[in-house]
């Protein structure tokens, strides 16, 4: 909660905020999105201007999800983290982010089952907690633009669980290497964390199944284990557990992000420092490219979890989801969050700060370009407000 009077009552999204041993300028965020302009899993110049494009002093940027391993895969042309090449490559863009006086955390990501063969070394089934597939409702985007079905993928074996954590372990210690300031582990959305944190998915019966403290057994050890490699202050954690994307329901979400709560929590107490923060997913979030993804609750049930989570949770807590500016000032306002992240308001505006700022009018995104591979066409080429004077 609160530290100090710029951190709690009367803070809007322009206050100051201390986040952990970052001290940002003010509370917009760039929300991690996936935007597949990584050709052949590098970085490219084209993220360096876009990030930096969206950067200000003290401002804070999260990646899009970017790859720990090669079997993490399930977009086209997203970037990874685990190689020499790939890590040179990430050194050109947090440079730029770091020039332009912004903060900039890698997003660690792993996909799980949300993949296909197409996208695995070998061709090998996807792996997951599972060996249920994603059902029909959901497509994946395939390389070539045409969207398939997903496939059924393997169950991990308990024992094979410590390599994936190394992975993170490792793909962490390669984002500092890069230049990051810090990584935030990418447990929400349905993708290979999620899938072992929801009862809807998670079907195993040995020690990562069944009670939640069970479930939420190889998140904690990615983050004790990440925490351990980079220092627990450059670490943060998404989780959505009232988000149904790809199947991800459970039966109990505020249990389920309660019990997520407690053991980092707990985890912050042994390792006697904090994460930088944990970030959540509010389900008045409709995803990307579909109309509906968002759990059927009431905005009051929202409320209540996000409410709950906010104040179990000791530690700086970021909120991400259908935030209008509005909607943002109020909830750092009555102190419901200390940071809110924007994703796609984002995308269509690089200078969002400086627009919610002077209450400008925002420019409109366009959903056909979010997943496409052109360099400049819906991804840096969103204009800037013309009024130079605004932008003080
Ligand atoms: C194009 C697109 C790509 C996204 N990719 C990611 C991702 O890589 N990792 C992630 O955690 N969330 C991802 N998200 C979710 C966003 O981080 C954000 O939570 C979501 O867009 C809701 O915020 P908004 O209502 O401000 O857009 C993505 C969203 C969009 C629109």
């Amino acid at each position: 909660m609160a530290e100090t009077a710029s951190q709690g009552q009367g803070a809007t999204l322009f206050s100051p905020y201390k986040m952990g041993k970052f001290n940002l300028s003010h509370r917009v965020v760039l929300a991690p999105m996936t935007r597949c302009r990584a050709l052949n899993r590098i970085p490219q110049p084209a993220l360096a201007e876009y990030y930096a494009q969206r950067s200000t002093p003290g401002g804070f940027l999260i990646s899009e999800g970017t790859m720990v391993s090669p079997t993490a895969q399930g977009f086209p042309h997203v970037p990874g983290i685990y190689t020499e090449e790939q890590v040179e490559a990430w050194k050109q863009v947090v440079d730029a982010v770091h020039a332009k006086g912004s903060i900039i955390f890698c997003q660690l990501w792993h996909v799980g089952r949300a993949s296909h063969q197409i996208y695995q070394p070998g061709g090998a089934s996807p792996i997951s907690s599972t060996s249920k597939p994603i059902s029909g409702r959901w497509r994946i985007l395939l390389p070539d633009g045409s969207y398939g079905a997903y496939p059924e993928p393997r169950a991990l074996n308990a024992y094979e669980i410590p390599e994936v954590v190394e992975h993170y372990c490792q793909a962490a210690i390669n984002a500092i290497r890069a230049g990051f300031d810090g990584i935030e582990i990418h447990g929400a959305h349905g993708y290979l964390i999620d899938q072992f944190l929801k009862d809807g998915i998670n079907d195993r019966t040995d020690e990562y199944g069944g009670s939640v403290a069970n479930r939420c057994k190889f998140l904690i050890q990615v983050v004790q284990a990440v925490a351990k490699a980079i220092g627990a202050e450059h670490v943060a954690v998404r989780i959505s557990p009232a988000i149904d994307h790809l199947d991800a329901m459970d039966s109990d979400p505020l249990s389920l992000g309660l019990g997520v709560v407690d053991r980092l929590n707990k985890l912050q107490k042994d390792l006697g420092s904090k994460l930088t923060y944990l970030h959540v997913t509010q389900p008045r979030y409709t995803a990307y490219g579909q109309t509906e993804s968002g759990r059927p609750g009431s905005e009051e049930e929202e409320a209540h979890l996000m409410k709950t989570l906010r104040k179990a949770y000791q530690g700086t807590f970021m909120c991400s989801g259908g935030f209008t500016r509005e909607l943002g000032m109020e909830a750092v306002a009555q102190g419901d969050a200390d940071l809110v992240s924007y994703g796609r308001l984002f995308i269509s505006n690089p200078d969002l700060v400086i627009r919610f700022k002077t209450n400008a009018s925002l420019n409109k995104y366009n959903r056909k370009t979010f997943y496409t591979q052109h360099p400049v066409i819906g991804y840096t080429d969103y204009p800037f407000l013309s009024n130079p004077l605004s932008r003080l």
